[in-house]
């Protein structure tokens, strides 16, 4: 390698590379070229695309959202996820509201969210967060502070975050936090069935109950799992016993809508109020989990255990 004769020659070419990082890495276009997504369909890699390619597919947008950890609005710089979905699948996935979206966040969180939820109102991913004034505390950059019992923490954002148009839209509202995912650096369009095999139900089920599977996955399977499959905060509801061979409807339908009601000390938290008919919801989530219930009808039924 021929060394130039200008001033730099005598210093070391890796300390020259690391002086140009730092001179430069915090312009726009490297950031943008550094900050990537990775696609994939049914698990496996189709592209990792750049910010910089995501801004020349959609035109990057200043979007007003009602932010559900921050609890306030905030304005974030993003481009429009359905562009991008377009861009990347082709316009076929929005004939494909069976499927769902993985949504991979650095830490492993992994959520998922119906296509059909991608159709009926408008996302966007974020890149940046637009701040008027002085951030308070000293909070800068593409970050929020997340309201968590009672504190606030400064939480990170980046590479990405997916936001939901919610200001005007009450049902979104409703959901809370469900669907914005953040520090997100994947997408896979999978099969409900390859994922939650158990979670979801057989293949006869009522429209009525296949509405209470949509609901259970937005109010509860982050807490709750289903023969092990969701979340640990809260007890299995279907293994080893699936909970409506041991609780009435009835019974469900108070707890459902307020623990507190039948235990004070319940760390499950009420209903969401926003939702405009609570109770056929909660009903409808019911009836899916008779629907598993009759699925496995192996599972062992327990006496009634409605006197808690
Ligand atoms: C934030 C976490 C959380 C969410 C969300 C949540 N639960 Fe719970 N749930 C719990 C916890 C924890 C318990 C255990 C009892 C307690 O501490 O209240 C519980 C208990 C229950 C029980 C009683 C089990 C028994 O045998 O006593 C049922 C039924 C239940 N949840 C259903 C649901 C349904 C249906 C939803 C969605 C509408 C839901 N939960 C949402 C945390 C949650």
């Amino acid at each position: 390698m021929s060394e130039p004769s200008g001033s730099v020659h005598s210093i070391p070419t890796a300390l020259v590379f690391a002086f140009s990082v730092v001179l430069f890495a915090p312009t726009i276009v490297d950031a943008n070229e550094a900050r990537a997504l990775r696609f994939a369909r049914h698990g496996e890699l189709l592209a990792s695309r750049s910010l910089s390619w995501m801004r020349a597919v959609s035109a990057p947008t200043a979007v007003r959202v009602f932010e559900p950890y921050e609890e306030d609005e905030v304005v974030f710089e993003a481009v429009s996820l359905e562009t991008i979905l377009d861009a990347v699948y082709t316009p076929s996935w929005r004939d494909r509201p069976d499927l769902l979206f993985v949504f991979r966040c650095s830490d492993g969180y992994e959520p998922t969210v119906p296509v059909g939820r991608a159709l009926e109102h408008r996302a966007w991913l974020a890149f940046a967060r637009e701040r008027s004034g002085p951030a308070p505390s000293g909070q800068t950059g593409f970050t929020i502070y997340k309201l968590e019992s009672g504190e606030r923490k400064l939480i990170p954002l980046a590479p990405f975050y997916l936001i939901w148009d919610n200001l005007d839209d009450e049902l979104l509202r409703a959901e809370g936090d469900y669907g914005w995912p953040y520090q997100l650096v994947g997408i896979d369009l999978a099969r409900a069935e390859d994922r939650f095999p158990r979670m979801v139900p057989p293949a006869t089920t009522s429209l009525y109950a296949l509405e209470g599977f949509a609901a259970f996955r937005v109010h509860c399977s982050r807490c709750h799992a289903i023969a092990g499959e969701g979340g640990t905060i809260g007890p299995d509801l279907h293994a080893p016993v699936n909970i409506t061979r041991v609780r009435s409807r009835e019974w469900l339908q108070r707890w459902i809508a307020d623990p507190s009601q039948i235990l004070p000390t319940s760390r499950m938290p009420r209903f969401q109020r926003k939702v405009p008919t609570p109770s056929r919801v909660i009903d409808q989530i019911i009836a899916y989990l008779s629907a598993l219930a009759e699925r496995d009808p192996a599972a062992p039924a327990e006496p009634n255990l409605d006197a808690h």
